[in-house]
C-alpha cells in the first residue's frame, strides 16, 4: 500500500507533498488548467493540475480520469486563497487504479427509485454521505447519553416466540421443531427483565415490523433504542425522554454543521429544541384538533395529519400522554384514576415529523396484566417468563423506544425515512 494522507487531515500537511487515494467525484478542465474533485470517504478536495507543474504527462493523460475512477494523486497541499479552512492540492501526478466506465449516477437529476436501486453506489454521493454521517453521530450521542447516566446495555434477541407490539405486523419464520419464530418488533420485554436485574438498561438494535403501510415514516426494518428503568413512573419517563432528546440535538448542532449545511437544514429550527417540552393529554390534543375544525372521535388513534396539527403550535417536540387504553399495547399501565386511559406518552417531533418516541409506565400488577393479555387474545404460555417479572419482586417501572431513523429524518430534515438508513427495507424494497 502507498503511504496515503486522508482528505480530513490535509490541514496538518500544508506545504508538504502528499499522496491521496480516492475516487473521481467530478472533473473539468480547460486548455491551461484541469480540476479534479477527489473524494476519499473522509472528504472531498480539489486537485488542480496546471500545465507547468504536472509531471509524467499527467496534464495530457487527465481525460482518462472518468467519474468514480479510482486513483492515487500526488501533489502539494495549499490553503485555499479565499476560503478559510479549505485546502487544495497543487497536483503533480496521478496513478489510475481502475477506470470506471459509464458510472450510472451522473451529476444530473435522477429519480428516487433509480437512485435507491443503486443505493450501493448512491452512498458515495454527497447527500446520502452527509445523512449517514449525521446518523453515525446520533448513534454515538445515544450511547454516550445512556452510558454516562448509569445505564447498562442489554442486547435483546431478534428471534422471539412472542409478539411485543400487536400481532398484525409480525414477520414469521419456521424455527426447527419449536414452531414459529418472529422477528422482534421491540426489545422492551427483555429490557424489563434487564431493569429488574440492573436497575437501568437500554436495548439498541434492529427491530422489525411487517408494516403494510406505504408511508414516508415507515420502514419494515428500523433501529430502536429502548431505555427501561426500575422505580420510574410516567413523569420520570417523560423527563428522561426530554433530557435525552435535548442532548442528542445539542451533539448534532455542535458536531455536524458541515453535513447539515450540505443538507440545507434550517438550523434555527433545531436550536429551539430546549427543555421543557410542552405536555398535553390525549384528551387535550383531541380538543386542539376539534378547535382547528377537525372532526375527531375520542378513542380513535392519531394519524400523521393529526399529529402534525397538534404539533404545529409548538417550536419544539410535544409530549402527548394518557392515551385511550384500547389503542395502546397490553403492557401499558392503566391509570388507576381513570382505567379508560393508560400511563403512556408519545413524543411528537415538530415540523410534521410525527412520533419519534413511544413509551409508558408498565403494568406491574400481575392480575391486571394477565387480564390484558387475555383480552388481546395473546398466547399466555409464551408470556409466562414475562409474568415472572411481576411474580418475583414487581416494582413500578417505565421506559420508551426511540426510532433512530425517525430521529435522523427529523434532524436532517428529510422528506422520506428511506434516506435515513444505509439500505432501507420497505414494503416494496428488499434490494440492494
Ligand atoms: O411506539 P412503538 O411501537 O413502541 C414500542 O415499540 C415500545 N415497545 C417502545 C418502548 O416503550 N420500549 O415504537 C417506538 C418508536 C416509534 O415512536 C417510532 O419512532 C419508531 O419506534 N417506529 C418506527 N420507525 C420506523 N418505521 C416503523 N415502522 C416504526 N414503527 C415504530
Ligand atoms: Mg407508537
Amino acid at each position: 500500500m502507498k503511504d496515503r494522507v486522508e482528505v480530513r487531515s490535509l490541514k496538518d500537511h500544508v506545504g508538504e507533498e502528499v499522496t491521496l487515494g480516492g475516487w473521481c467525484y467530478n472533473s473539468r478542465g480547460s486548455k491551461n488548467v484541469k480540476f479534479l474533485q477527489l473524494r476519499d470517504g473522509s472528504g472531498t478536495v480539489q486537485c488542480v493540475f496546471g500545465g507547468n507543474s504536472a509531471q509524467n504527462n499527467a496534464f495530457e493523460r487527465f481525460d482518462e480520469i472518468t467519474q468514480e475512477t479510482s486513483l492515487y494523486v500526488t501533489g502539494v497541499v495549499v490553503k485555499h486563497p479565499k476560503k478559510e479552512g479549505v485546502y487544495e492540492i497543487d497536483a503533480r501526478d496521478f496513478e489510475i487504479i481502475q477506470v470506471a466506465v459509464d458510472y450510472p449516477i451522473t451529476p444530473k437529476e435522477h429519480g428516487i427509485d433509480f437512485l435507491f436501486d443503486r443505493r450501493h453506489l448512491h452512498l458515495r454521493s454527497s447527500r446520502p454521505h452527509a445523512i449517514i454521517r449525521v446518523r453515525h453521530r446520533i448513534i454515538k450521542a445515544i450511547r454516550d447519553y445512556f452510558d454516562s447516566h448509569g445505564f447498562t446495555l442489554l442486547d435483546s434477541p431478534i428471534l422471539t416466540a412472542n409478539a411485543g407490539e400487536g400481532t398484525s405486523t409480525l414477520f414469521a419464520t419456521d424455527y426447527f421443531d419449536l414452531g414459529k419464530a418472529f422477528l422482534a418488533q421491540t426489545g422492551q420485554l427483555y429490557g424489563e427483565a434487564g431493569a429488574m436485574a440492573f436497575g437501568k438498561v437500554y436495548t439498541f438494535g434492529p427491530t422489525f415490523r411487517a408494516e403494510k403501510s406505504k408511508t414516508r415514516r415507515h420502514l419494515t426494518e428500523f433501529w430502536m433504542v429502548e431505555p427501561e428503568v426500575a422505580f420510574m413512573d410516567l413523569d420520570g419517563d417523560m423527563n428522561l425522554a426530554e433530557d435525552f432528546i435535548c442532548y442528542v440535538v445539542e451533539c448534532i448542532l455542535a458536531d455536524c454543521r458541515e453535513d447539515l449545511a450540505t443538507l440545507e437544514r434550517d438550523i434555527a429550527k433545531l436550536e429551539s429544541v430546549r427543555k421543557p417540552f410542552p405536555r398535553v393529554t390525549y384528551t387535550e390534543a383531541v380538543e386542539i384538533l376539534r378547535r382547528k375544525g377537525r372532526e375527531f372521535e375520542w378513542g380513535d388513534d392519531f394519524g400523521a395529519p393529526d399529529e402534525t396539527m397538534v404539533s404545529e403550535d409548538f417550536d419544539r417536540p410535544v409530549i402527548i400522554t394518557h392515551y385511550p387504553t384500547v389503542i395502546k399495547a397490553f403492557y401499558m399501565k392503566r391509570d388507576p384514576d381513570n382505567p379508560k386511559v393508560v400511563k403512556a406518552m408519545d413524543v411528537i417531533a415538530p415540523e410534521g415529523y410525527g412520533e419519534i418516541i413511544g413509551g409508558s409506565q408498565r403494568e406491574d400488577d400481575i392480575d391486571l396484566l394477565r387480564e390484558r393479555i387475555e383480552h388481546e387474545k395473546l398466547p399466555m404460555e409464551v408470556f409466562e417468563w414475562y409474568l415472572d417479572l411481576r411474580r418475583y419482586g414487581s416494582v413500578p417501572h417505565a421506559g420508551f423506544g426511540m426510532g433512530l431513523e425517525r430521529m435522523v429524518a427529523w434532524l436532517c430534515g428529510l422528506e422520506h425515512i428511506r434516506e435515513a438508513i444505509p439500505f432501507p427495507r420497505t414494503l416494496a424494497r428488499l434490494t440492494p
